[in-house]
């Protein structure tokens, strides 16, 4: 379904100079397949979300989504960013509607559809609200929620989780697989977390530090559907070791695999 080829950005800095935020990423996603992107801070994760959604173009390289070249955002698309991006002035209701008022698709099926997402994410007795009387982490769901809401096929979500606390984060994981248990998507979701890209992915893409490329795909053989015992099957240890080998140890594990 996603087809990323061979893609690399390079941003021209003010002082004119230079920084290559990612070269040669290759990827295939399938669809309904939740791929992970884990690496070190600044190696291009969200330049790489970023390239796949449409909001930037690459320097080289290309995405392409069902046999056609991303150029712009695509509705079929959601969007979930770190930072809060709640308008303040409206309620939850209407933030989760903005996009369906957007495209012009807002009817009473979606406004139903919309009070269900939030029902099931635990904010049914908080629509009529404003965003600042909620949580970080309620405002989070209901982040979600809007990237759910028109039903797209692909979902792109940049380290959503990031401002959580680690309770909510652990809870917010579980959510989002029963999200996607119910509803299946393809999901491209950023995080610092091993243990949180391992337990979602069904593949996590290990990034190596600038300029930033795939330094492996590792596969996660658990099966589905999961939840905090997941963590227990030795498969989990597994996954979470090797990709912390290829992180903090990348020269050894180089050097390990071609011996
Ligand atoms: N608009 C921009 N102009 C210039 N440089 C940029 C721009 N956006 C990103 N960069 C640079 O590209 C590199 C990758 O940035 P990116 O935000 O993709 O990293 P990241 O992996 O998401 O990091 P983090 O984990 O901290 O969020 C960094 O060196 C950053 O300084
Ligand atoms: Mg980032």
């Amino acid at each position: 379904m996603i087809e990323v080829s061979d893609l690399s950005q390079v941003f021209v800095a003010e002082d004119g100079g230079k920084v290559t935020a990612l070269t040669d990423v290759s990827l295939d996603i399938a669809d309904n397949e939740i791929v992970t992107i884990v690496g070190p801070s600044g190696c291009g994760k969200s330049t790489l979300l970023r390239l796949i959604s449409g909001l930037i173009k690459p320097s080289g390289g290309s995405v392409v989504i069902d046999g056609e070249t991303v150029k712009e955002p695509r509705a079929d698309m959601g969007i979930v960013f770190q930072a809060p991006t709640l308008l303040p002035w409206a309620t939850i209701l209407d933030n989760v509607l903005f996009p369906l008022k957007m495209m012009g698709r807002l009817d009473a099926k979606a406004t139903e559809r919309a009070k269900s997402l939030l029902t099931m994410v635990g904010l049914g007795d908080f629509m009529q609200h404003r965003p600042r009387q909620l949580s970080g982490g309620m405002q989070q769901r209901a982040a979600i929620c809007r990237a759910l809401v028109h039903q797209p096929k692909l979902i792109l979500m940049d380290e959503p989780f990031g401002a959580l606390d680690a309770l909510t984060r652990e809870q917010m994981s579980i959510e989002l697989l029963r999200i996607w248990n119910a509803d299946k998507k393809t999901i491209l979701f950023v995080t610092h977390s091993i243990p949180e890209a391992v337990l979602l992915g069904d593949r996590v893409v290990v990034m190596s530090p600038r300029p930033g490329r795939i330094a492996e795909i590792v596969t996660v053989p658990l099966s589905r559907p999961r939840d905090f015992e997941s963590e227990e099957d030795p498969e989990f240890r597994r996954c979470c070791n090797r990709i912390r080998n290829l992180i903090y140890n990348p020269n050894l594990t180089a050097g390990a695999r071609h011996a």
